[in-house]
């Protein structure tokens, strides 16, 4: 476990854009009287998705909205290591995943990865500023290990090729589909089903790739706008 601190360059200030504004309030207002507090990681966790990272403006103005004391927020933040203290590369910061399952299926060769394709140390941004990496603990995907999680999805059943791959896609431009990279559909035996082997599955993809692919949003930032087009689904 890392020592979480925050970082030592700060910027003036913080403010949720006007939709995320609207977006916190509702959250808050979903808590009786004197449990606003009870907002605080979908708070923390919505300015980290508008800025890529969290500051001390951005948790002292959380803190304020909620009427917490700002170490209070910064216990919370410190604490969870989804929450990013420090700049993370523009384009996306790779979470690697090296408890047991990960480590035994290959771990090791993707953070190998990280290091020769976005820069040799944890939470270090690589040269042309569009990734960082850091390598955590169980992100509960064990059967589709090895795997990473970047943005808001999992690229799971990862070699070292795929990774780089993918990695490249990044760079260029590209979101690639996230979930199984072996061909899996979800978390079946890599051998084939065992049981209800003769359904098809309703869909091309799993619940959470589909829904990747159709919001597009596994790195976008969020500014809140976004609310109306998670309703309808629409891409
Ligand atoms: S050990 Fe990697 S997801 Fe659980």
């Amino acid at each position: 476990m890392s020592l979480r601190r925050l970082h030592h360059e700060q910027p003036e200030s913080f403010a949720f854009t006007a939709a995320n504004q609207k977006w916190a309030e509702a959250q808050i207002a979903k808590y009786p009287e004197g449990r606003q507090a009870s907002a605080v990681i979908p708070l923390l966790w919505r300015a980290q998705e508008q800025e890529s990272w969290l500051t001390k403006p951005a948790l002292e103005y959380v803190a304020d909205m909620l009427g917490m004391d700002y170490i209070r927020v910064l216990e919370v933040a410190t604490f969870y290591f989804m929450f990013q203290l420090q700049p993370v590369g523009s384009v996306a910061h790779v979470q690697v995943c090296g408890t047991t399952s990960c480590m035994i299926c290959g771990a090791e060769d993707l953070i190998a990865v990280c290091k020769n394709k976005i820069a040799k140390n944890p939470h270090e941004i690589s040269a042309d500023g569009k990734f960082s990496w850091e390598e955590v603990e169980c992100l509960g995907a064990c059967s589709n290990a090895p795997m990473v999680q970047i943005g808001k999805d999992f690229y799971e059943d990862l070699t070292e090729e795929i990774f780089a791959a993918i990695l490249d896609k990044f760079a260029a431009g590209e979101v690639p589909k996230p979930g199984p990279q072996n061909g899996r559909f979800a978390a079946e035996p890599l051998s084939g089903l065992t049981s209800l082997a003769d359904g098809k599955p309703v869909h091309a993809e799993n619940a959470s790739a589909g829904l990747a692919l159709a919001y597009g949003d596994t790195i976008k930032r969020i500014q809140g706008d976004e609310v109306p087009l998670l309703k309808t689904g629409k891409a």
